[in-house]
């Protein structure tokens, strides 16, 4: 059994609450598939855990499903003077945790950035309401179709009848696959092309590291606030705030460690070409690095360049094979 007291969303609510968590059998709202939910770190901090079982018994499930409190595993945060983050944190077990963020932009015409998890639907939904009306988002940049950005997708543009769904073509097709169409309500744009939404403009770039084709990320060119996608991604080994709220060495390491996982095909490539293209990110000076998996990071974007500089050179990852999967089901206490 896992507890988790989180302490609610950041800056906005105070009093602890307590979640309880016991692994599930399926994928859905409140739900995570079992090994990841015997481990699962709802956000922020005073986690205790008690290593779960992979087979927790139905009963334990039962009694315990009505205690979660969905609505604390997705925290309301605002990260800039317009812009909140939607964010939660996922675990990989034996590797770390990595945080999930969408972003909210409450300009003239509001842009939601994403939609969270798959298996945190409600709570996202939930912290969204609490955001916004949704009947108000006029814009939803969809950054790439993994599960993890995904997750309340239809939801969203079922409630926000005014929002068009900027993607590419390719991110069209992905989303085919899960028999979800959305040519009518579809704004392609690919990098290097701009977005005029109102009272500003979003630049359209491919982030320099990325694990899904359709990657693109932009920078509002009204603040500077970059949107990295998966880009800067780090695993932590607790919740933060900010990035600079992380160790600087913690940071590194996880950040590149990440970003073996994330994006192995960096060890085939050719540095001088991926030097070339962290240099155009430098130029586009941002004053934020809002990306999907690390937290917030102001002032820091020579440290984090440098950071993913360093990434081609590090040790390939192998994730754990079936031995090693056996003998993790299998420890004390589990
Ligand atoms: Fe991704
Ligand atoms: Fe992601």
């Amino acid at each position: 059994m896992i507890v988790a007291r989180s302490r609610g969303i950041i800056g906005q609510k105070e009093s602890p609450v307590t979640v309880l968590l016991a692994g599930a059998h399926g994928i859905g709202p409140h739900r995570v598939p079992t090994l990841y939910g015997s481990l699962f770190l709802s956000y922020y901090i005073d986690i205790i855990i008690y290593p779960s079982t992979l087979g927790v018994q139905s009963a334990v499930q039962e009694s315990r499903e009505e205690e979660i409190e969905s609505q604390a595993a997705v925290a309301r945060m605002w990260v800039s003077d317009e812009v909140e983050s939607l964010g939660s944190y996922v675990p990989l077990p034996g590797l770390g945790i990595v945080p999930v963020n969408a972003f909210l932009i409450h300009s003239t015409q509001p842009i939601l950035v994403d939609t969270g998890v798959i298996f945190l639907r409600e709570a996202f939904l939930s912290a969204l309401h609490e955001a916004i009306d949704p009947a108000e988002i006029r814009w939803l940049w969809l950054t790439h179709a993994d599960p993890d950005h995904i997750g309340s997708l239809m939801e969203v543009l079922a409630e926000a009848p005014n929002a068009r769904l900027v993607t590419t073509y390719l991110a069209m097709g992905k989303l085919s696959l899960y028999g979800i169409d959305v040519a009518q309500r579809a704004y392609l744009v690919n990098p290097g092309q701009e977005l005029h939404v109102g009272d500003r403009t979003l630049l359209a770039f491919r982030p320099p590291t990325f694990d899904s084709p359709e990657s693109t990320g932009f920078q509002d060119t009204q603040t500077g606030a970059m949107f990295s996608v998966d880009s800067f991604g780090a695993l932590l080994s607790e919740p933060a705030a900010r990035a600079t709220d992380i160790p600087p060495a913690a940071l590194e390491q996880g950040l590149v460690r990440w970003r073996t996982v994330d994006s192995p095909w960096l060890e085939h490539v050719d540095r001088g070409r991926f030097g070339r293209s962290l240099d155009t990110l430098r130029r586009m000076d941002p004053s934020i690095i809002l990306s999907s998996h690390p937290p917030p990071a102001v002032g820091m974007t020579e440290t984090l360049l440098e950071h993913l500089r360093a990434v081609p050179e590090a040790a390939p990852f192998v994730g754990p094979d079936q031995a090693e999967l056996e003998r993790m089901m299998a420890a004390p206490g589990r």
